[in-house]
């Protein structure tokens, strides 16, 4: 199975045995605020673990670990976009709120950005962020990826009790290959995490 080393992190496949570390955050409704689900209870996060593991390969799931200790401490979120000869993957992350503010998930982000451009020739990145959830559209900043644009009430999620859609207004930013190329040499900040 494939997985990547980084100054701190492992960031490899799930497995079953990860489901405590994924309860811990996805029980918090600030955490899943802005994601199109609800809070998982452990049975979800024992099925979302397992089934994450099974897919192997073929999963949009990737598990971020300390390198330290093997604490899981997040999931990246990768997933190729139809029609697959357009060749653009979005990204997305979800992080435990007792690891923010240290770089880790710019540091794990970074990481699939480097393996979607150099390994999987990949030509545009893209991932989507409502316009309230600043340390979500920051992350992305500090990954020089582009805003491209801002929707209005473009998506929901959720509904309110009496059914009506709860509309967010979101960013879209995204990346090419060229500009990966061009803004590598500008990288040294993210890669040495010297915030
Ligand atoms: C989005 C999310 C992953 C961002 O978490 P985060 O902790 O802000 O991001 P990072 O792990 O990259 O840490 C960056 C912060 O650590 C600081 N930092 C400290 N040490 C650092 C280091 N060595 N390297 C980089 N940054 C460091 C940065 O300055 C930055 O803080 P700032 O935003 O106050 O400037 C997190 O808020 C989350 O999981 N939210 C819930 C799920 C969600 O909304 N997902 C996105 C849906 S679109």
């Amino acid at each position: 199975m494939k997985e990547f080393i980084t100054d701190r992190l492992v960031i490899r496949r799930f497995k079953t045995d990860d489901w405590k570390d994924l309860y811990e955050y996805m029980c918090i409704p600030n955490v899943i605020f802005y994601e199109p689900y609800e809070v998982f209870n452990e049975e979800d996060s024992v099925n979302a673990a397992k089934n994450r593991e099974t897919q192997g390969e073929e999963s949009c799931f990737w598990a971020v670990c300390l390198k330290e200790d093997n604490k899981m401490i997040g999931n990246l979120y990768f997933q190729k976009q139809e029609p697959e000869d357009f060749m653009t993957w979005e990204i997305g992350y979800v992080f435990n709120p007792k690891y923010y503010g240290r770089g880790y998930a710019t540091e794990a982000s970074f990481k699939m950005l480097e393996y979607a451009f150099e390994e999987l020739k990949a030509h545009r990145i893209t991932a989507g962020v409502n316009m309230n959830n600043t340390k979500s559209w920051r992350l992305l900043e500090r990954l020089k990826m582009r805003r491209e644009g801002l929707f209005l009430q473009n998506v929901f999620f959720k509904k309110t009790a009496d059914g009506k859609p709860i509309w967010h207004d979101s960013y879209r930013y995204g990346m090419l290959a060229s500009e990966w190329f061009e803004n590598k040499s500008k990288y040294s900040k993210v890669t040495t995490f010297e915030f």
